[in-house]
This record gives C-alpha cells, sequence and structure tokens, in this order.
C-alpha cells in the first residue's frame, strides 16, 4: 500500500456513508442538477434512516420499480400513476402553476391524453359513438384577468366514455373517441357536446394497484372532463371540471380536485332550446365553466405542447 493511503478514512457510519455520497456529487457541473442530486441524496438516505429500511423491503421495493418499468406501454404508463397516486404529480403542479387570484387552476395531465384529437365546430359532439351516456353540453367562455373575452382560444378537451372507459382502455384503443380541439369564438364564447362525465378507477392490475390495495386506498377518481387550453399571449393551462355530486371529491385517487373547479351539471328532462337545435330530443345535462387565463410570463417553464408531445412518446397516449 503506498505512503499514507491507510490514512484515508473510509465511509463506515450511517452518518458518513451519506457525506461521502454527498461530497462524491459536489463537483457535478450543471449547478440545477447538482441541486436536485444533493436534494435527492439527503432526502432518501434521510427516509431509509428513518424507517430503518431492511434489505428485504430494498429488494422489494427493486421488484416494484421492475414490475412498473415491465408494464409501460403505448397504452400504459405505470411511472406516471405513481406519481399522481404519490401525490407527487400535484405538488410538481401545485409549484410549476402559482396563479394569480381569478385565473382558473391548473391540475394533473394524467395519463390518457393523446395528440391529434379532431377539429370540431361550437356544440362539435366529442361523444358520438356513446349511445349509453346521456347527453350534455358544456358552455362557457374564455377570458383574460381583466374579464375581457379571448377569442379563438383552443380547448383541447378528453374525458371518458360513459363505460368509464378511455379510448385507447377500450375494444378499439387505435381509434380517437370522446376527443376534440373547440375554439372560442369572437366574444370568448365555447360550447362543447359530449355525455354526462362518470367516475372511474385508475388502472389497478399493476403495481400500483397492488400499493393502493395494501395500503387501504380505492382506485377512483371523481367525474370529470379534462382541457388544455392554449391562447396566443396567454400561459397555457392544463386543468379539469369536476362534478359536484360525485361522492369520490374528497378522496380522489391522485388528488387533483380543487374547489374553484367543481362545476353544476344540472338536469333538464326536457332540451334546452340550445340542446334541441343540436338535435337533443331526451333529457339533458348543462354546465357552465368560464376559463380565465394570464398573460405570458417570462417565467412560462414548460411548453404544454412539448409536454403532450413528450408524454405521446412515452407510450402515455
Ligand atoms: C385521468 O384523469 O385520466 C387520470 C389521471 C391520473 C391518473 C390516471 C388517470
Ligand atoms: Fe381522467
Amino acid at each position: 500500500m503506498p505512503d499514507g493511503q491507510d490514512k484515508i478514512r473510509r465511509s463506515t457510519t450511517e452518518d458518513d456513508i451519506t457525506a461521502a455520497v454527498l461530497a462524491r456529487f459536489s463537483a457535478t457541473p450543471d449547478p440545477r442538477l447538482k441541486q436536485i442530486m444533493l436534494g435527492l441524496i439527503k432526502h432518501l438516505h434521510a427516509f431509509v434512516k428513518e424507517v430503518e429500511l431492511t434489505e428485504a423491503e430494498w429488494f422489494q421495493a427493486i421488484e416494484i420499480l421492475t414490475e412498473a418499468g415491465k408494464m409501460c406501454s403505448d397504452k400504459r404508463q405505470e411511472f406516471i400513476l405513481f406519481s399522481d397516486t404519490l401525490g407527487v404529480s400535484m405538488v410538481v403542479d401545485l409549484i410549476g402553476h402559482r396563479k394569480p387570484e381569478g385565473a382558473t387552476e391548473s391540475t394533473v395531465f394524467g395519463p390518457f391524453h393523446r395528440l391529434g384529437a379532431p377539429q370540431m365546430p361550437r356544440g362539435g359532439n366529442i361523444a358520438h359513438r356513446d349511445t349509453t351516456g346521456v347527453p350534455t353540453l358544456v358552455s362557457g367562455r374564455v377570458l383574460d384577468l381583466e374579464g375581457k373575452p379571448i377569442a379563438n382560444a383552443e380547448l383541447d378537451v378528453w374525458q371518458t366514455q360513459s363505460n368509464g372507459l378511455y379510448d385507447a382502455q377500450d375494444s378499439n384503443p387505435n381509434e380517437l373517441h370522446m376527443r376534440g380541439k373547440f375554439h372560442s369564438d369572437g366574444e370568448g364564447r365555447y360550447l362543447i357536446r359530449t355525455v354526462l362525465p362518470v367516475n372511474y378507477p385508475i388502472p389497478s392490475d399493476g403495481p400500483v394497484g397492488a400499493m393502493l390495495k395494501a395500503t387501504g386506498r380505492h382506485p377512483w377518481r371523481p367525474a370529470h372532463i379534462h382541457f388544455v387550453l392554449t391562447a396566443d399571449g396567454y400561459d397555457p393551462v392544463t386543468t379539469h371540471i369536476f362534478d359536484r355530486t360525485d361522492p369520490y371529491l374528497e378522496s380522489d385517487a391522485v388528488f387533483a380536485v380543487k374547489d374553484s373547479l367543481i362545476c353544476d351539471f344540472t338536469r333538464h328532462e326536457t332540451p334546452t332550446p340550445e340542446a334541441a337545435k343540436l338535435g337533443i330530443a331526451g333529457p339533458v345535462y348543462t354546465t357552465e365553466f368560464d376559463f380565465v387565463l394570464k398573460p405570458a410570463g417570462a417565467e412560462a417553464k414548460t411548453d404544454v405542447h412539448d409536454a403532450q408531445r413528450r408524454l405521446a412518446a412515452l407510450g402515455a397516449r
């Protein structure tokens, strides 16, 4: 052994191993990566020490992550489900989308968005193949923070069918259904025809489902409709509207409910004039929701279309 080598202090205790690992990352050239890696090591080591993780538990975690990776496909993103059900997606959302008072709040993107939804005219029906759901009209305006209308905003909308499944989960997974891109008119108004949203369980036949079961949690999401709004000169917003009567509002499996996004869906036994104009003959639900966008800020970090493309490439569809 060369001179002095025997004097090098090795990491042998639970405390100095953490210090040694932190020191090894301390020369990371990119300052943001350095901050993330140092924070990760600090909290990960603290977690392992706090719960005194056993070797068997550590191995089980490796098995769970391996299984999650194997489940990911062009129709399934198990890691997003983990992030959502652990509340991490919502923490990231809350940090990334701090909004001024009055602007529409964002919520989770989820794994079921698909690129290429068809362009729809005002009143277009996204549920044209759904024969069992109750027809529903969603209308409102897209406004700026002063209440002025925003014309030509794009509303990219998606929802489950009335059987609680997204198109990609059903029998013709390659066909788009329950999706459409609408535009606000000169007064900021939009009108969407769909069916009443239903509550549904997130996919629970994999490691996320096993985690929910083992921890006494259910997989249900309250009834909702997804939106991504984009307009020139404004920050995009990824959000949902929720049905106020849903029993799962208080226990959404992915923690995505915000009070400001809850809507009243009103049942009409005979069609409203607008519904009749669209050819709806029987009972219909209507709801109104105004979206309020904030002017594009220099701080806008994520291009929402870039996020959509990256998720699609991961197979999130
Ligand atoms: C959804 O609403 O589509 C969703 C969100 C998070 C996890 C699973 C599904
Ligand atoms: Fe959903």
